[in-house]
């Protein structure tokens, strides 16, 4: 280790983050982002890793992609963060372009900083529309770690912090128990569903065929909104725009995060349908976010989907789903009951292997040989494989190889146990 990321590591435990500095060191990983460019980073001490987690879809564009820096560069030259109180140019024009993206009656956007916010934008704008309080939510989910959305999502993170909301504002049901979410519904106190198009820290169960149509059926029914959190299976992950766009019908909001900021500016939107938005039209300056839709990142994020949704993008994603399909099928008859399933839509995968925690089974030998993956916290057996939507070829073929080396060595360990 060089002295300068030892350094590094001693200031991170002193003044930033000693206990989470310390639950990686235990794994056997030390590291700290050096360069980075397209799927690839470098630790400080110039190890390369490929990178298939992208911090959830950050960078699903890849690192520093170019097109979006340049974005960023040209908005400076006009723009700053602008004064949220106003209408502007930069949100105006994204707000248009997200409309244009979104099936249905999604036409109004409220502009963010992180998914968190945005999801805590939908909840506040179900609870104003229906005057309700209730949020239903799923066993397994992740939605963030600000104040309403940590209330929606797991144990794990709430507890600790004491953000289990108020008796019954939070419940949360089974994945695909239709008649537990019905029962919850039935009630006719809720606000909204708020549901992962797929659980992405639960591993990317893939909903049955039906269930969230179901759902948003039910919410219809019992005059609760349906709001799909699209943080990780958003922006062609899944092959399409939006993961729900699969599953044939349009919810009421959707919340985009993380790589909707090209890895490079912080920006997350809330789009919403006339009813979901009608505090926009009555109170209109009663929320507001001074960094939420910063014009740069407007800018942004402008291009992020401009990229996203060109056609040699939505190539790309098509084909190389196949080509990961043939690959994990292969490391499946190599690594026969270690590697025991997995699930798949586009170009984000949940690899189950026969462990009870893959970031110590799985992900350090990984780490080991070059690939940055993590498992799922709620789900630790399960390995994410998140792959970018702009990889070639060549960078699949490498990463096979490399996971190939890591996991001929988990799978010596899982059978010498
Ligand atoms: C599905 C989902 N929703 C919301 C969030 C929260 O996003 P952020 O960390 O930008 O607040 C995340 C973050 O991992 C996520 O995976």
């Amino acid at each position: 280790m060089t002295d300068y990321k030892a350094e590094i590591l001693q200031k991170s435990r002193e003044y930033w983050n000693p206990s989470k500095v310390e639950d990686f060191h235990k794994k056997g990983i030390d590291l700290v982002m050096g360069k980075r460019e397209g799927y690839r980073f470098w630790d400080m001490d110039g190890t390369e890793f490929l990178d298939i987690h992208l911090n959830g879809g950050t960078y699903n564009l890849g690192h520093r992609n170019p097109e979006v820096i340049g974005a960023m560069i040209q908005a400076t030259e006009e723009f700053d963060v602008g004064n949220h109180h106003f209408p502007s140019i930069a949100r105006a024009e994204l707000a248009e372009q997200l409309a244009k993206l979104c099936p249905g009656n999604l036409n109004y956007s409220v502009f963010s900083t992180c998914g968190g916010e945005a999801v805590d934008v939908a909840i506040k704008s179900a609870r104003y529309a229906t005057g309700r309080k209730k949020v239903i939510s799923i066993k397994g989910c992740y939605h963030g770690h600000t104040g309403l959305s940590v209330s929606a999502g797991d144990d794990m993170f709430k507890l600790p912090f004491h953000c289990e909301g108020e008796p019954n504002a939070f419940v949360q049901v089974p994945l695909n128990d239709i008649g537990a979410m019905e029962a919850e519904l039935k009630k006719e106190d809720t606000a909204c569903v708020l549901v992962e198009t797929i659980l992405a820290t639960y591993g990317f169960p893939l909903p049955e065929t039906g269930y969230l149509k179901a759902v948003k059926k039910l919410c219809e029914r019992y005059g609760a909104l349906y709001v799909a959190d699209e943080v990780q299976t958003g922006l062609m992950r899944t092959g399409k725009l939006w993961g729900f766009e699969h599953e044939g019908f349009v919810p009421d909001m959707l919340v985009t995060a993380k790589g909707f900021g090209g890895g490079i500016y912080p920006i997350s939107a809330t789009v919403m349908n006339r009813t979901a938005g009608k505090w926009l039209f009555e109170i209109g300056r009663l929320h507001g976010s001074t960094c939420g839709g910063s014009e740069i990142g407007c800018r942004v994020a402008a291009k992020v989907l401009e990229i996203t949704t060109r056609p040699s993008t939505v190539e790309n994603v098509v084909q190389n789903q196949a080509v990961l399909k043939h690959g994990v099928d292969d490391l499946m008859k190599k690594y026969p009951g270690f590697l025991t399933g997995y699930s798949q839509r586009g170009v984000i995968l949940g690899l189950d292997f026969d462990c009870e925690d893959a970031s110590v089974s799985v992900s350090k030998p990984l780490y080991d040989h070059g690939v940055w993956a993590h498992n799922a916290r709620l789900h630790p057996g399960t390995l994410q494989m998140k792959v970018g939507l702009l990889c070639d070829r060549a960078f699949i073929d490498e990463l096979f190889a490399r996971m190939d080396e890591g996991l001929k060595e988990a799978y010596q360990n899982y059978r010498g146990r």
